[in-house]
């Protein structure tokens, strides 16, 4: 029997609710503008505007996502493209804008 195991997404300082996600799942599957501050593009890793900052110890970001946070966050150690991420962990994410 196979056992799948859910982790609890979380908004710090936001209104939104946490969210339970499948272990492995696309975390931008599961969210949308009703249930997360964060917004998606072309959810392919492309546009950045999916870039979020990710407390958590989920797996690293391949060699294509590590590319475009060096262009659009390079000082931000902890950003992710929130489209690239698959759940493997409990996480608290904030939305990341430049300013
Ligand atoms: S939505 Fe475009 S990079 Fe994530």
């Amino acid at each position: 029997m196979v056992s799948e195991k859910d982790f609890k997404v979380s908004f710090p300082g936001t209104g939104f609710p946490d969210l339970k996600v499948l272990e492995g799942h696309s975390l931008s599957r599961s969210l949308d503008v009703q249930n997360s501050p964060i917004l998606f593009g072309c959810r392919t890793g492309i546009c950045a505007t999916c870039i979020c900052l990710v407390s958590g110890n989920i797996s690293g970001a391949d060699e294509d996502e590590r590319e475009v946070l060096e262009l659009f966050a390079p000082d931000q150690p902890t950003a992710r493209l929130a489209c690239q991420v698959q759940v493997d962990a409990d996480l608290e994410i904030k939305a990341w804008h430049e300013d």
